[in-house]
């Protein structure tokens, strides 16, 4: 199939794994993974923005994640915190829009700073829309609207009667975005793992056995033909989306 003829998906949302058993495959530590998943993360933003996808959210650090041993959280915020500083100018350059999604209030004030540095400075930019979700968890986000739309009740600014699925999916992280069309998890774990819980409800699910450093431009094109290949029917019987009904 060309690349022209494919049904493209418009946000692909990713699940990093397998960084760590990469690394132990070589006798290397945990580190030497995500230090090369960082370098596949490079390479998948730039095939993204090729391809011309709209948004790719990229789950970089779980509200799960800090049940790591100190040394690794360490690692990877200080991973973090280095690949902001040195590509966001390259990113910027190339009109990707940076976004950050999770409670980044447990994170340091210097790493909080990058954070809306990068955003402040990619807002108006009209290329690829990059989310990372860092201290996410789907739950928290859930939690994170409810509590805002009741405080909206609260002080008269919403009614009980206005809430519905539409305005709740408003008080959601990304609402902004279209939805995920095509969801990708490495690493062979077939879990969502509290990813995007109230995003993922309509998304194409694609699970590869391939590690994270080991995933490159070859598998997103293969996750999009197999995205391509699908009929999404949003709870319709196949004979009406052929037939495009309403
Ligand atoms: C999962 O592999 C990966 C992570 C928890 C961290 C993701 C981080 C990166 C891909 C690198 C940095 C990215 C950015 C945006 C700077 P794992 O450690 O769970 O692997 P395992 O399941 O094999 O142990």
């Amino acid at each position: 199939m060309s690349e022209d003829s494919v049904n493209r998906p418009r946000h692909i949302a990713v699940i990093m794994d397998g960084n760590g058993r990469w690394a132990r495959s070589r006798g290397a530590p945990r580190a030497h993974g995500h230090q090369a998943g960082f370098r596949t993360t490079r390479d998948i933003v730039e095939a993204c923005a090729k391809l011309q996808i709209e948004s790719l959210t990229l789950f970089a650090f779980s509200s799960e994640n800090w049940k790591r041993p100190e040394k690794e959280v360490g690692f990877l915020l200080d991973l973090f915190l280095r690949a902001l500083q040195s590509e966001v100018a390259k990113l910027h350059e190339n009109k990707v829009r940076i976004q950050f999604i999770g409670d980044r209030t447990a994170f340091s004030d210097k790493l909080q700073l990058q954070m809306s540095e990068a955003e402040k400075k990619t807002l108006n930019n009209d290329g690829l829309k990059l989310a990372i979700a860092v201290n996410y968890g789907g739950r928290w986000d859930i939690v994170n609207a409810a509590k805002k739309i009741a405080t909206d009740v609260q002080q008269g600014k919403l009614q009980v009667d206005d809430i519905d699925q539409t305005l709740f999916g408003e008080y959601i992280s990304l609402s902004h975005l279209s939805e995920p069309d095509l969801f990708i998890r490495t690493g062979g774990e077939k879990r969502i793992s509290n990813y995007l819980l109230w995003h993922l409800a309509y998304t194409e699910l694609y699970f590869t056995d391939v590690l994270w450093p080991d995933f490159n431009e070859e598998e997103i094109k293969r996750a999009i033909n197999y995205y391509s290949g699908r009929q999404r029917r949003f709870g319709k019987t196949g004979d009406q989306v052929v037939n495009n009904d309403a």
